[in-house]
């Protein structure tokens, strides 16, 4: 019986189509600034799968109607946002949040604005099957990927020649390649980590004194800035009163009572309009709500206060500062 038993898991584990890489595993690169970056085991990057990533990444396929790939709504020309207020998905449909960025979403702790999926491999297939985004099914993506004779090329050449094609098989490219859209070595690493002392201009370095000062911005508290690197965010949810409409209630729930992700501020000069909603246009619109003090509902923040003592300048500063926040984009 036990001999049985072994042979099946032998047989099977012979037979089952692979799910690992035939490649050699890519180190990741690190930029100046950030941390090393955790791979789950069972997903280890290689070159082929990183393209086969992006090709995912980059088709229409995914979606329904052929209409939308995930680079509409994260186009690498647009930082990997759309720079509009909320998404919209197939046959026009108007979502209700912002598409963040790509760049650094590696290092979410986790992904979305209420952190409802774990990991990249988690999110990526929602969007497909989301009927307000892609609007497709399971059957329907894993029969386009196989009818596809350019995409089938790529996944034999990333996972061998008996590979099946499931949609799980593509997030955990899709992720692979997310997992190379990093960004630091920005002006403010440079200063900071790199000790070049001429990286940020006075405007700047003055920006950073009130970003960091728990008496002055306060902003550091939530957007963590460590010895070795800064993902400028404490991968917490926090309720800053976004989204609440002229009766005072708030029209998004998030996590719970109005608590969002604090979002990594890298990048964040090319990543307009702001906020889960979309709802602020200008980093200064951003500063601006700041220091009226968010918006008093009974489950704001305790670290949220007005910040009516900034004067103009400081408040220009803390500006300049999150502009010297853009890094090195990948090719
Ligand atoms: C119709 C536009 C649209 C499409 C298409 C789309 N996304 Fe998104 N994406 C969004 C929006 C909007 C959010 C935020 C949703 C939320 O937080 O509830 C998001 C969130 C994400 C996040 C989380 C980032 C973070 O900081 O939390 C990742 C990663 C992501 N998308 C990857 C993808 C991938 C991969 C695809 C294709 C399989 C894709 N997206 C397709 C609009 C889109
Ligand atoms: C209590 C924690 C907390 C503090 C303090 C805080 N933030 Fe935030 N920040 C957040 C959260 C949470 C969001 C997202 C809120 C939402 O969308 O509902 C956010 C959003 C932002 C955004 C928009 C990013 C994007 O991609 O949309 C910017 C810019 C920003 N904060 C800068 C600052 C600055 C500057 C300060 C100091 C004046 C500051 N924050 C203080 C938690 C905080």
């Amino acid at each position: 019986m036990r001999h049985l038993l072994l042979l099946c898991l032998l047989f099977t584990a012979c037979t089952a189509p692979p799910t690992k890489p035939v490649g050699k595993t890519l180190i990741l690169p690190t930029p100046l600034g950030l941390p090393r970056l955790r791979v789950p085991a069972d997903n280890p990057p290689t070159a082929e799968t990183v393209a086969l990533g992006k090709q995912l990444f980059e088709s229409k396929l995914l979606s329904v109607d052929n209409s939308l790939a995930c680079a509409n709504c994260h186009n690498p020309q647009l930082a990997f946002t759309d720079q509009q207020p909320v998404s919209t998905g197939v046959r026009g449909q108007k979502g209700k949040r912002n598409a963040p960025t790509i760049l650094n979403a590696a290092y979410n702790a986790d992904q979305f604005w209420d952190g409802r999926a774990r990991t990249l491999e988690d999110q990526a297939s929602g969007p497909m099957m989301n009927s307000l985004e892609m609007g497709h099914s399971l059957e329907g993506v894993e029969q386009a990927i196989n009818g596809n004779a350019e995409m089938m090329s790529l996944f034999r050449t990333a996972y061998g020649p008996r590979v099946k094609v499931t949609v799980n098989l593509m997030a955990k490219a899709i992720a692979s390649y997310e997992r190379t859209i990093v960004s630091g070595n920005s002006p403010f690493d440079k200063y900071v980590y790199g000790k070049q002392m001429d990286a940020l201009s006075p405007a700047a370095r003055r920006g950073m004194g009130v970003f960091t000062d728990a008496a002055r911005g306060n902003c550091a508290v939530c957007h963590t800035i460590e010895e070795t690197y800064a993902l400028f965010s404490d991968q917490k949810f926090h309720n800053l009163g976004v989204g609440l409409n002229p009766a005072g209630e708030l029209t998004d729930l998030g996590k719970e009572q109005g608590k969002f992700r604090t979002p990594i501020l890298r990048n964040v000069a090319l990543t307009a309009p702001y906020m889960h909603d979309g709802s602020l246009k200008t980093l200064k619109d951003v500063v601006d709500f700041y220091v009226g003090g968010g918006n008093a509902n009974p489950y704001l923040d305790k670290e949220i206060k007005a910040l009516s003592h900034l004067t103009k300048q400081e408040r220009e500063d803390l500006v300049t500062f999150l502009e010297s926040l853009t890094g090195d984009l990948p090719k």
